[in-house]
């Protein structure tokens, strides 16, 4: 897998209203291993469409989809590929209130780790590894938004997924717990070799990616590293 990119898309078409909405529109692109891509653009544009394809939630119309090394448009079963490599973070953590902030990380290991004892401890790691330790037995309802998001990252860590994808992950939430938010994905990033693909309405999140995809109209119309996208930008391949 060194050379080939963990994420590659080649013509990607996907339309909703019979045909008469391109959400999608000859999507291009390729994600390293190991890279942090913000994609931004304006509500509308298919940031999400575009997040929900490489996490194999949709299917395009048309177009090829490779993502850590699985052929996604020509698979049926694609359960375990969602089960093994990607890990999903949203703008509303959609932990489930009745349980308790391990159980929601022990839920994404059912039927991968065994036996509960080897779950439990997994649980209670991984939300030390997001400083939650002290909140593991707290139910979602009595956390704040942004202990709420940093349990819904420590899920999305629980299959060791190699790609995290987080649509507006900090949406919700105040811009210094935003900020936290962020610091712990980039953390994650760094120190784990994460690829972390965030799509984001903040430039203060955007701003932190090694490179940014604009999209407009289901196009991605610029991709361009951070650092100099007031010059040198570089148009993508626009069929
Ligand atoms: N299930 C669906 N049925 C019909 N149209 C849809 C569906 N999902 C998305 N769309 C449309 O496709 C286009 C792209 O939607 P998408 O959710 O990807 O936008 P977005 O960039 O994520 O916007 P936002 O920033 O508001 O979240 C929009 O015009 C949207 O209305
Ligand atoms: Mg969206």
């Amino acid at each position: 897998m060194s050379d080939q990119p963990i994420i590659h898309l080649r013509g990607v078409f996907k339309t909703y209203e019979d045909g008469r909405l391109r959400a999608l529109d000859d999507v291009d692109v390729d994600i390293e291993a190991g890279e942090f891509v913000a994609i931004v653009g304006p509500s509308g544009c298919g940031k999400s469409t575009l997040l929900n394809m490489i996490a194999a939630l949709d299917r395009p119309d048309e177009g090829t989809i490779e993502v850590a090394g699985h052929d996604l448009t020509g698979r049926r079963d694609l359960d375990h590929f969602r089960r093994e490599d990607v890990g999903l973070v949203f703008q509303l953590d959609n932990l489930l209130p009745t349980l308790t902030a391990t159980e929601n990380v022990e839920v994404a290991m059912f039927g991968r780790i065994g036996p509960r004892r080897r779950r439990r401890q997994r649980g209670l790691e991984l939300l030390d590894l997001v400083g939650l330790a002290d909140r593991a037995a707290e139910r979602p309802p009595k956390l704040s938004g942004g202990e709420r998001q940093r349990v819904a990252i420590a899920r999305a860590l629980a299959n060791e997924a190699p790609i995290i994808l987080a649509d507006e992950p900090t949406g919700r939430l105040d811009s210094h717990t935003g900020a936290q938010v962020m610091d712990l994905l980039e953390r994650l990033q760094r120190e784990q070799g994460v690829t972390l693909v965030v799509v984001s309405h903040d430039p203060s999140v955007s701003s932190r990616a090694d490179r940014i995809l604009h999209m407009l109209d289901g196009r991605i119309t610029t991709d361009v590293p951070v650092g100099d996208d007031d010059l040198a930008t570089t148009p993508a391949s626009t069929g």
